[in-house]
């Protein structure tokens, strides 16, 4: 595999990075928190899928500080066995693209997953651990449990498949034993218990063919049902003739008395009709006396009302009373008392003031005013006492006027209304006498009583014609029918249907219908048993079958215990981990040897190494330096993935100088000198990060990462 350009745009701290990685040996420097590890990370990513790389989620890799909107990747462009292949992992928007070169992309994050294994064809974990080894992981594995070492190997190797395959083998033989030990052999019990059944389906068929005999064609069963219809209409047919003989033999009995009815009631409707112009004529001129004498009565009544009014008695004059005087001159006498005693004020009142000794009455002089006064005061008294007395005639005064007054007026009216009513009563003259009304009206209501008569028997006559044609009408109609009844039975007859042959169909067609239910009934008998045969068949051929399969299970029991003995783990399993252990042990120990052979190691299968001193020391790994530890950490990692990963040809080591004294780095130096040769020659990559410029000069290329701003 190899990688041709790593582009991240908006990744942890790189805004926009493209970067080429030619073959070879390439270096990556750059101060603390430049990047280095994160670009590596998100390389491994890329290709994985997997963001767990660092801490947090997915999202937590887009670059702080990125604009909302910005887009967030990285694009790897890989090459793996001549099929080139560009992957794209998207942060935002979160999406992933793989585009195999000559192929529609791929979108679905599993299926890429997928798809890339299998064009790589190497485990997850080998890619995780040893294809991309992260800062200070290199020598991370020697610390681990020995038993997760052992796993580790037992994966490298493959032969933790082979556990795994013992294992299910070993289920599928408990679990083709207890089948095996399942299986009973009763089929000499089946086949007898078959025969009876056998026995049983031939009875039922004989007994079903003898009820079909009985099973009528479609044509014949439809003749002998006509000839059943036919007799019961024959039959229905007469009994209705019957029935309407009578009928008609009533209705026209029926019909024979309401016209004896009807006649009686013409006749004398015509004797009472050929009378009724006369009676007519009658009624009416003794209607018009009968209006005639009510004028008459009128003019009585009035005849008596004028008599009334001329010997009704005059009005009588009211009684006068004493001293009466007329309203008018009661009046005036008033006014002149008035006007007296208003002069004899005046007088007084001169005379009083003493301005002047003349009489305003008289002209004379006044000779004793004193005496004049006193006889004034005393004529003022006088004449307020008159016009107190003539004020108490007033009343009864008034009261006689307005009688007299009123009767003189009742007078005038009698007078007019007297010589009024003598003048009509002349001019009347002599009114008739009044006619005997009662007799006239006797003659009336007997009239009435004839036109009641009249009027009945015309309802009558209408009444019995009605029914008189209501029962012609009957008559007819039954008679219609009895020619109908007739006519149908004359038509059947002809067919010669007796009451035998309709008999003898009944019976036929009942055996069929019998026959039928039976048939279907004895069928379905017929098919149960014959399915119980078939379950017998079945039955035994499972037997058969099973016969067979357990004399080759039996085999396959055996082969499988073979071949499950051969991948046990002590069998072919630790044949292949001697081997591979041997192979791993040779390529670290060549590593070894190019840092100057500090020591060599032997292992075991648990990856417990121990490190042979060259002074005869032998000591287990974990007991060397940190330096030595580095050393042999890098001889196992080259060796495992040269080993393991062969095929992929790529290395990333973050940091491998870390803990190195000078020495062992210019033995590294030395080992990646060497190492650059060869991995061009075999179009490999191997990427280093480092601080340590020393190992610049090995480096085939080199990327500097300087720290964001
Ligand atoms: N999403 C991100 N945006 C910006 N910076 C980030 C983001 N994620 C991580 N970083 C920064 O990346 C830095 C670590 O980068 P990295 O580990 O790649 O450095 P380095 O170059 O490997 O350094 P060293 O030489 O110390 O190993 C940290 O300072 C961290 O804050
Ligand atoms: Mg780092």
């Amino acid at each position: 595999m190899r990688l041709k350009t790593a582009e991240l745009v908006n990744v942890c701290q790189h805004r926009k990075l493209k970067l080429d990685f030619p073959l070879g040996v390439t270096g990556v420097f750059g101060p603390n928190g430049s990047g280095k590890s994160n670009l590596v990370k998100m390389i491994k990513a890329n290709l994985t899928g997997d963001f767990t790389v660092n801490p947090g989620n997915k999202e937590e890799n887009i670059r702080r500080g990125a604009p909302e909107s910005a887009p967030s990747y990285i694009l790897g462009e890989w090459q793996h066995e001549g099929t080139d292949f560009e992957l794209v992992r998207s942060l935002r928007p979160n999406k992933n693209t793989l585009t195999i070169s000559g192929q529609s992309p791929i979108s679905k994050a599993g299926e890429i997953t997928d798809v890339v294994e299998g064009l790589l064809s190497l485990p997850k974990r080998i890619i995780n651990e040893f294809v991309f080894v992260d800062q200070w992981s290199i020598f991370a594995f020697m610390s681990t449990q020995p038993a997760d070492r052992a796993k580790l190997f037992s994966h490298l190797c493959n032969t933790d498949r082979a556990e795994v395959l013992w294992k299910t083998l070993g289920d599928q033989a408990t679990q083709d034993q207890e089948l095996a030990a399942t299986f009973i052999d009763n089929s000499d019990e089946i086949r007898h218990r078959r025969k009876e059944r056998l026995a049983k389906v031939k009875e039922l068929k004989t007994k079903l063919a003898k009820e079909k005999t009985h099973i009528l064609k479609k044509a014949e069963g439809r003749k002998l049902k006509e000839e059943i219809e036919i007799y019961k209409r024959l039959e229905f047919l007469k009994e209705r003739r019957d029935a309407r003989k009578v009928d008609l033999h009533n209705a026209t009995a029926q019909a024979a008395t309401a016209e004896e009815r009807f006649k009686e009631v013409d006749d004398s409707l015509s004797k009472a009709r050929k009378k009724w112009p006369k009676l007519s004529a009658e009624a009416e001129n003794v209607k018009y006396q009968l209006s005639e004498i009510q004028k008459v009565k009128k003019l009585h009544d009035r005849v008596k009302t004028l008599k009334a009014s001329i010997t009704a008695a005059e009005p009588s004059p009211p009684t006068p009373v004493a001293d009466y005087v007329e309203p008018a001159e009661l009046h005036e006498r008033q006014r002149a008392i008035q006007a007296e005693i208003d002069e004899i004020a005046s007088v007084m009142a001169l005379l009083e003031s003493g301005q002047s000794a003349e009489c305003p009455l008289c002209g004379g002089t006044i000779k004793n005013p004193e005496a004049q006064l006193k006889a004034l005061r005393k004529r003022t008294t006088l004449r307020i006492q008159e016009a107190a007395k003539l004020a108490t005639r007033v009343g009864p005064c008034l009261e006689y006027f307005a009688k007299r007054e009123s009767w003189i007026r009742d007078k005038t009216v009698y007078l007019s209304r007297k010589q009024s009513a003598e003048e009509e009563l002349a001019q009347l003259g002599d009114v008739p006498a009044v006619p005997d009304e009662e007799k006239l009206k006797q003659a009336l209501r007997q009239y009435e009583a004839q036109a009641d008569l009249m009027n009945a028997l015309e309802e009558g006559h209408r009444v019995r014609q009605n029914k008189l044609n209501t029962l012609i009408a009957k008559k007819e109609v039954v008679q219609r029918e009895l020619d109908e009844l007739d006519t149908e039975l004359g038509t059947l007859e002809q067919s010669l249907v007796t009451e035998k042959t309709a008999k003898l169909a009944q019976k036929k067609l009942n055996q069929h219908r019998e026959a039928r239910v039976a048939v279907e009934g004895l069928r379905r008998t017929v098919e149960e048993w014959e399915a119980f045969v078939e379950e017998d068949d079945e039955a035994l051929d499972r037997i058969e079958v099973l016969k067979e399969r357990t004399t080759s299970a039996r085999k396959w029991l055996e082969d499988m215990e073979r071949w499950r003995s051969v991948v046990h783990r002590d069998a072919l399993p630790r044949l292949v981990a001697q081997h591979m252990l041997e192979e791993l042990e040779d390529k670290i120990n060549e590593t070894l040897a190019e840092f100057d052979g500090p020591f060599r190691v032997t292992s075991d299968e648990d990856l417990t190494f121990l490190a042979h001193k060259p002074n005869g020391v032998v000591e287990p790994a974990a007991r060397l330096s940190g330096g030595e530890k580095v050393v042999l950490a890098l001889a196992f990692r080259f060796a495992v993935n040269s080993l393991f990963a062969g095929e992929i040809g790529m290395m990333v080591l973050d940091e491998p100088t870390a803990g190195l004294d000078e020495h062992n780095i210019g033995c590294l130096t030395d080992v990646l000198e060497r190492l650059s040769d060869l991995t061009k020659k075999r179009g490999q990559q191997l990427i280093i990060i480092t601080h340590d410029h020393r190992l610049e000069r090995v480096f085939d290329n080199v990327i500097r990462l300087e720290k964001a701003a």
